[in-house]
């Protein structure tokens, strides 16, 4: 990879940093093992973002800012032909690790978003969750519109940051999990923006609003919660702009 820019430098150096720390819990394959819905229930929002790809079978899809990689496994389960790509070494070797202790085979990438190093119209699709709000999103952008291929679609599963106080819990409160770069910030409306302007056909959804107290509440509460947001916000959509994270789709003309 080229010489990184100080800021691609540091996201690099804070996930190798929480690669290396997980490692040693990695160690054997029993712990790289895992069934689809270990993923695809880790968060409400995956399901319904995963359905956004359509069919998966004998299609070529890229994991885009793979991380620990298990996305890329449950794409290849389903039939796909899958590159999974990380700007950490530490993560890219994990997602290999990962690939193959549950007998898939994925082709792992140390890459950044901002400069792919894969050929024009080389995706059906793009998988991502968590990865936008750390990118210089207007050359992500048109980096994503060259590999994937016409007709084909990127979809990202990000934290959103148009909720006040959502906002204020996240960065002063102390809760299980959080650890954050210096330059990762929410998505907001304004960075929707670059990503219209290459894909005007942008569309996004809201995901946990009532559901986003289901981390104070009794664990019984949290399928009424998500119950009802599934029930409210389509009915009204403005108030995506208050949930905790949004899934945006990304049509390729
Ligand atoms: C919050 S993690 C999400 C990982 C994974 N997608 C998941 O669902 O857990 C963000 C990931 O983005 C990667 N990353 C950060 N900046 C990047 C960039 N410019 N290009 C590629 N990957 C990047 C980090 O190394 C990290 O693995």
């Amino acid at each position: 990879m080229p010489q990184l820019s100080p800021r691609l430098d540091a996201e690099r150096r804070f996930h190798d940093g929480q690669a290396a720390d997980r490692a040693h819990t990695l160690t054997a394959a029993d712990a790289l093992r895992f069934a689809d819905g270990d993923y695809l229930d880790h968060e409400t929002w995956i399901r319904p973002a995963f359905a956004e790809l359509g069919p998966l079978t004998g299609k070529c899809i890229l994991d885009y800012g793979c991380g620990h990689g298990m996305a890329a496994v449950v794409l290849a389960r389903a039939g796909a032909t899958v590159t999974a790509f990380d700007l950490s070494p530490g993560y890219v070797a994990e997602a290999q690790a990962r690939a193959d202790a549950n007998g898939v085979s994925v082709e792992c990438v140390v890459a950044a978003g901002e400069a792919l190093p894969f050929a024009d119209a080389s995706f059906d699709a793009v998988w991502g969750n968590a990865i936008l709000h750390h990118l210089d999103l207007p050359r992500a952008a048109r980096e994503l519109r060259r590999i994937l291929k016409p007709g084909g679609v990127a979809v990202f599963a990000e934290p959103w940051g148009g909720n006040a106080l959502l906002e204020f819990a996240r960065r002063y409160l102390p809760y299980p999990g959080k650890s954050r770069t210096a330059d990762e910030q929410p998505l907001t409306r304004r960075d929707l923006a670059p990503l219209r302007e290459v894909f005007p056909a942008l569309t996004w959804t809201g995901h946990q609003l009532f559901g986003m107290a289901r981390r104070v509440v009794p664990a019984g509460l949290a399928k009424p919660l998500t119950t009802l947001d599934g029930a409210v916000l389509p009915v009204v959509p403005i108030l995506r702009n208050l949930c905790r994270y949004v899934v945006v789709v990304l049509p390729r003309a």
